[in-house]
C-alpha cells in the first residue's frame, strides 16, 4: 500500500516544520517549496552553521537529496540542530519527499 506522505509528515514532522504558505517558521524552518530551493532558504529561520556553509557551497534540495538525508540527518549535515529525527523506512522517506516536492 502507498504511504501517506501527508500523514507520515503530520505525525513526524509537522511537530517542528510548517508548510502552509507564508507560516512563520517554528522549531525548524518552513518548507513549503522546500523541494528545488537552496539548502537553508527559509530567510526567517536562522540556521545551524553547517547548513549555512552547505548553501553557501550553492547545494540544494531535490527528492533524491530529501530521501538520503532523512534516513540519517545528522551524517549528510553534522552538527545539524534538528537531531535525530529522520525517517528509519526507505518508503517512508520517499513518501514524505513526494509530498514536500507537491508543496509549492
Ligand atoms: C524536533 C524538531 C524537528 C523535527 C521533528 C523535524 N525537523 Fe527538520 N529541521 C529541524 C530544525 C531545527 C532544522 C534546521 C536545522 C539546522 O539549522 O541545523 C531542520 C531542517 C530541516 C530541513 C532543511 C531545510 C532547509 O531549509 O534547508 C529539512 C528538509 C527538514 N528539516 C525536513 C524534515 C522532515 C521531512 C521531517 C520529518 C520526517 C523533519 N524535518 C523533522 C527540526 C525538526
Amino acid at each position: 500500500m502507498a504511504q501517506d506522505g501527508r500523514a507520515l509528515f503530520e505525525q513526524h514532522c509537522a511537530s517542528c516544520h510548517a508548510v502552509a504558505a507564508d507560516a512563520p517558521p517554528t522549531a525548524g524552518p518552513n518548507l513549503r517549496g522546500v523541494v528545488g530551493r537552496p539548502v537553508g532558504a527559509d530567510p526567517r529561520f536562522d540556521y545551524s552553521p553547517v547548513l549555512e556553509q552547505a548553501r553557501r557551497g550553492g547545494e540544494s534540495w531535490d527528492v533524491g537529496r530529501l530521501v538520503r538525508f532523512l534516513e540519517d540527518p545528522e551524517e549528510m549535515y553534522p552538527g545539524l540542530w534538528m537531531g535525530n529525527n529522520g525517517l528509519r523506512a526507505a518508503a517512508e522517506r520517499i513518501a514524505v519527499a513526494r509530498f514536500l516536492e507537491g508543496q509549492r
